[in-house]
């Protein structure tokens, strides 16, 4: 992290300020809400087909997006409850199982009511920073004093006046104790974000961070996490943002070899970091069985020559670069004909940028493309997109996709995927400066003069 330094967000989770840009790259609400709202509440995934999903994480940065994705489809499996008879069914099952030795038909019988057999999840994360992958599932998820104030008064007295006047006077107090950010960071996130949505139920499952150490513990069978950074963890200033049983969990498991054929014999003490900090709530899901379902892949490279070696087809895309400005590599034509060819026919290309610029790149690659539209804050947060016109929800109206078709929208070129960051960027002036379109400042005076 010497690039870079954490932050803490209003829900909860940790942001990041990258020295080289400058810049703030998580919001001031919060990392883990700008994901559930931008990526994952917009693919609709109660609508999905979700046993067999596949997923590309395009710029997996700290892993939120990933994060946010795990812990919904693990809370989902918490919610099939089985019913009173299939309970008696299961049990009697289990015990004719055990009386017939492993019977197959019945091991099927046990599963199919287990329902979670037939799921598995892949998820191929992508990032050229191998730094941020590899501390990713080691940050800390702070309390707010909200939630602190919610886990010892039940919401049941919030029919009352006093309930929140009591719970405002504590959270204040609290607040003067809760972990301050550097003040260039917190002016900068103050002017940077303002009316956004934010919701405290957004939350990490706490299975996600051990199954993605056990995965970049396969990924880096050498050295996980690297001395380095165990040592840059260390240090006074960085050791409030990372979650020390985290460390020592993953600490132990490079130290011991663990993998996954010796999971099966795990010691006591593994057993018990593994649930130590598991509330009652998530104990219904087996660790075991959620992490078995889920196939986390890491490609630490240029995402530009990782997707030419990657041939699956994605139910669902993340695009989280940095803006086209900072890195238009990620979003030119080319990288997205890429994108293109690896989704679904039904798949959800999402991104949180929503300029021409990208919408019109989107365009001419074919994409059907639309809005994320947040009903909460009534406001555009994203664009959407997918071969299939009727996956998409708020299509582009006529004057968003007239934007695009203005000089604003002129994308960027890499035609071997390979050329400088400077190269991209000279290659577009050049075609702006040549350009015939409107420009866009004229497109918008034009149609606010006809009123539209
Ligand atoms: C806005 S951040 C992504 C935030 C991330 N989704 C998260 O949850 O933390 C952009 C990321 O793009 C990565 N990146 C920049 N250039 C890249 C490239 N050419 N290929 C792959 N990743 C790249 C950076 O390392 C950074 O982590």
């Amino acid at each position: 992290m010497r690039d870079y330094e954490a932050y803490f967000t209003e829900d909860g989770s940790i942001g990041l300020y990258s020295y080289a840009e400058k810049d703030v790259f998580h919001s001031k609400f919060g990392a883990l809400t700008e994901a559930w709202e931008k990526f994952i509440l917009p693919a609709n995934l109660d609508d999905f087909e979700i046993d067999n999903l596949k997923v590309l994480d395009v710029c997996y940065g700290i892993g939120y997006n990933t994060k946010a994705l795990m812990s919904f489809l693990i809370n989902k499996m918490n919610f099939k409850k089985k019913n009173i008879f299939q309970k008696i069914l299961y049990i009697v099952a289990i015990g004719l199982n055990k009386l017939f030795k492993k019977n197959k038909i019945l091991l099927s019988y046990i599963d199919s009511i287990n329902n979670n057999n037939n799921y598995s999840f892949l998820i191929d994360c992508l990032d050229i920073n191998e730094e941020l992958v590899q501390l990713s599932p080691l940050f800390r998820t702070v309390k707010t004093p909200e939630e602190i104030f919610d886990s010892f008064v039940p919401k049941i007295f919030d029919c009352f006046d006093t309930y929140y006047t009591i719970k405002n006077l504590f959270i204040n107090l609290l607040s003067k104790f809760s972990p301050k950010n550097r003040k260039e960071i917190k002016e900068l996130l103050d002017l940077k974000f303002k009316n956004m949505h934010i919701d405290k139920e957004y939350k990490i499952n706490p299975y996600v961070n051990y199954i993605l150490i056990n995965s970049l513990s396969e990924y880096y069978q050498k050295e996980f996490p690297s001395k380095k950074l165990l040592e840059m963890i260390k240090e006074k200033q960085n050791r409030r943002f990372f979650d020390r049983t985290l460390i020592n969990y993953a600490k132990f498991n490079h130290k011991w070899g663990y993998n996954k054929s010796s999971r099966r014999n795990l010691s006591t003490f593994l057993h018990n970091i593994y649930y130590a900090h598991l509330s009652s709530r998530y104990k219904k899901v087996n660790f075991k069985t959620a992490e078995s379902l889920f196939n986390v892949n890491f490609y630490v490279d240029d995402a530009r020559k990782t997707i030419l070696k990657l041939n699956n087809e994605y139910d669902l895309i993340f695009l989280d670069a940095f803006t086209y400005t900072k890195a238009p590599q990620l979003w030119t034509v080319e990288f997205l004909a890429e994108l293109y060819k690896r989704i679904s026919p039904h798949g959800l290309l999402m991104t949180y940028s929503t300029s021409a610029l990208v919408r019109n790149t989107l365009l001419e690659n074919k994409f059907y493309v639309g809005n994320i539209y947040n009903k909460k804050t009534n406001k555009i947060i994203g664009t959407i997109a997918s071969k299939d016109k009727t996956k998409i929800e708020y299509p582009l109206n006529n004057y968003e996709i007239g934007l695009c078709g203005t000089k604003a929208g002129i994308p960027y070129h890499d035609p071997n995927l390979c050329f400088d960051k400077r190269d991209i960027i000279d290659l577009r002036e050049y075609e702006f400066r040549h350009s015939d379109l409107m420009s866009s400042s004229k497109y918008m005076k034009i149609r606010s003069m006809k009123n539209e």
